[in-house]
């Protein structure tokens, strides 16, 4: 289950229903997937074919799409990142830049893990959300936030989307923003 760290005052925050409450004050959604379904073979394999991807969006279908009929997301895929991505430093130093988007930021985790660091309220600051598998969240448009890999960097997490260029990152910048 996700746990929340506050990075002013290194409080933790655990147990789901008090991580849900946390992050419903922001509208940051918080649910949770049953990733026991997914195979093996899957769950250990961090370089997937886009076949392997298929499967995994197979596997979760009647969770997506009960979450695209909710929502409105329109398309959705999976997106994996390990050691073995070709350009993984390049695509983490990316990622780790604070920035927003026009519409939610919508992740689950099905294999491995990552972290959502997201801007709170001017008194609570910045906080990270670390995510285990299972652990969906969903960053809402205009949020300050960044994403990043935990120190065994590896993930696999299925993105869903209303608009192909909704999610296209517009660089924030915050004097405030504590680093660790
Ligand atoms: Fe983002």
């Amino acid at each position: 289950m996700a746990q929340i760290r506050i990075r002013n005052t290194n409080e933790i925050i655990a147990g789901e229903e008090k991580v849900r409450e946390f992050l419903n004050q922001y509208e940051v959604i918080y649910e949770h997937w049953d990733t026991n379904k997914l195979p093996q073979e899957l769950a250990d394999n961090f370089s997937l074919s886009d076949d392997q991807k298929s499967a995994i969006l197979n596997i979760f279908q009647s969770e997506i799409q009960e979450l695209a009929s909710r929502r409105g997301y329109r398309t959705w895929d999976v997106i994996t990142l390990s050691e073995a991505t070709p350009n993984i430093e390049e695509l983490l130093a990316k990622f780790e830049q604070i920035h927003t988007h026009t519409e939610d930021e919508i992740r689950v985790i099905v294999a491995g893990a990552g972290t959502f660091i997201i801007k709170g309220t001017p008194d609570t600051g910045y906080f990270d959300v670390n995510l285990e598998p299972g652990d969906l969240i969903s960053v809402p448009e205009n949020t300050p936030h960044f994403f990043t890999l935990t120190d065994e960097r590896k993930v696999i997490a299925v993105r869903l989307f209303v608009e192909e260029n909704g999610w296209i990152a517009h660089p924030y910048e915050d004097h405030s923003f504590q680093k660790s």
